[in-house]
């Protein structure tokens, strides 16, 4: 993987706080967030490693500080995690999360001179919750974990909260002896910060002040079919085909149905290229227009058919084959460029609480794909993303529910073209 600055540290992320507080679901995210900019980010979950080494379905009692051979022994998976983590950071990993309970200052400290001698940054965050959140995460996570697999729900949220209390005996909040940290109250209503410095820890704060765990779908998808679709031609600013238009407005129906009439208003968000405008005109609002969101620019490719790349820039089609995700279009941009430039719509889709409908174009739509679906880098610029589908993408505690719904017509276009198979930037 390669990453945006070679000057980048390396980064341990150390998470704080008591059981069911939301610590392994912004564990999950910084860790997808990450990976899509470019820092290979790995996460090492100190409750895997226990439910891997000693066993899931352990009673409370085992959490309890004065049982002192269960502390040796959670002390022994809590090491092997974070020996695992300084191996990540020896093979090229340049973040770490190590997601854990991490409750007292004495654990803190020692994972911090691990860290520090060996030239790691250290950040905590710790997220602290109200009882309404902590009631919320234990319905939705802990009741299904494998520590509580067939057991009677009722007596799992108590053993769980007896577990939580034994924690509680020991926690020391964070503060300032702790170096480096972010404070998360209620998963981002309030955050507090301490020496917070350097890029990698900017870009955190950002990222975690948008995140909420409220339901609601991305419904991503392209434009309406253009006549250089039709065509075989990449970028340009074609118009909508009898197919597109027909596409735009079978995606109106779907609005009416899959949302107005179930009481929801969804944003509909276009890119500035007129056929992405033209569908979301059709659709009947345009609530944002994103330079951001239109199609990879193609630079001197610009209105070519693949065809004529591949005679008139042999070199350069062969290059782009080689290394799609990096690979720039001369006067124009690669994958890692879009990744950069959709920054800012990712952090503005975690921020809504409502539905949003982007309508976007091929490249950015695989881009947002890759980022809400968590596909390695360089797969993203090989993700199917069909004409005329709409992807329904619904963020979980630990990733995204997809349907995926055919709206309007099934094989668009001519006979030119397969559209199972097209691979084309439109
Ligand atoms: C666990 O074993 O579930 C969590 C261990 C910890 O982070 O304290």
């Amino acid at each position: 993987m390669t990453t945006l600055h070679a000057d980048a540290p390396t980064l341990a992320i150390v998470i704080v706080g008591l059981p069911a507080r939301g610590k392994t679901f912004i564990s999950h995210k910084v860790m997808r967030y990450f990976n899509w900019l470019g820092y290979p980010t790995r996460q090492f979950n100190v409750g895997a490693y226990r439910r891997q080494h000693l066993g899931a379905r352990l009673d409370h009692d085992f959490f309890d500080i004065r049982n002192e051979t269960a502390t040796v022994a959670r002390n022994r998976v809590a090491n092997m995690a974070l020996d695992d983590m300084m191996a990540w950071f020896d093979s090229g990993g340049e973040v770490g999360i190590y997601d854990a309970t991490n409750t007292t200052s004495a654990r803190r400290r020692l994972i911090r001179e691990r860290c520090e001698g060996r030239g790691i940054g250290v950040l905590f965050i710790e997220s602290i919750c109200g009882e309404e959140t902590v009631e919320a995460n234990i319905r939705a996570t802990k009741l299904n974990s494998p520590d509580y697999e067939g057991i009677d729900p009722a007596q799992a949220a108590r053993d769980f909260r007896a577990r939580i209390e034994h924690y509680a005996e020991a926690y020391e909040h964070v503060d300032e002896s702790d170096g480096s940290y972010i404070k998360l109250i209620d998963v981002g209503r309030k955050i507090e910060l301490n020496g917070i410095a350097g890029f990698l820890p900017s870009r955190l704060v950002s990222f975690l002040v948008n995140l909420h765990t409220g339901e609601r779908s991305i419904l991503l998808t392209r434009h309406g079919q253009t006549l250089f679709n039709q065509a075989g031609r990449i970028g340009g600013d074609a118009e909508l085909s009898d197919s597109g238009r027909e596409f735009a407005y079978g995606l109106r129906d779907f609005y009416q149905r899959e949302i107005a009439a179930k009481g929801l208003t969804a944003s509909v968000w276009a890119s500035t290229m007129q056929r992405s405008l033209a569908t979301a005109e059709i659709v009947g609002r345009t609530d944002a227009m994103w330079w951001a969101l239109s199609e990879i620019d193609a630079g001197i490719c610009d209105g070519l058919t693949y065809p004529e790349i591949q005679n008139q820039h042999p070199d350069l089609f062969a290059a782009r084959a080689a290394d799609k995700l990096n690979y720039r279009y001369p006067q124009g941009e690669s994958y890692t460029d879009l990744i950069q430039r959709t920054e800012p719509v990712v952090l503005e889709l975690e921020r809504q609480r409502a539905p949003v409908l982007v309508i976007t174009h091929r490249a950015v739509a695989r881009v947002l794909y890759g980022y809400l679906m968590g596909v390695p880098r360089e797969k993203i610029p090989h993700v199917d993303v069909p004409l005329h589908v709409v992807f329904e993408l619904t963020p979980r505690a630990y990733g995204c529910d997809e349907i995926q719904h055919r709206v309007g017509p099934a094989n668009p276009g001519d006979s030119k073209i397969d559209w199972e198979r097209d691979t084309r930037e439109s």
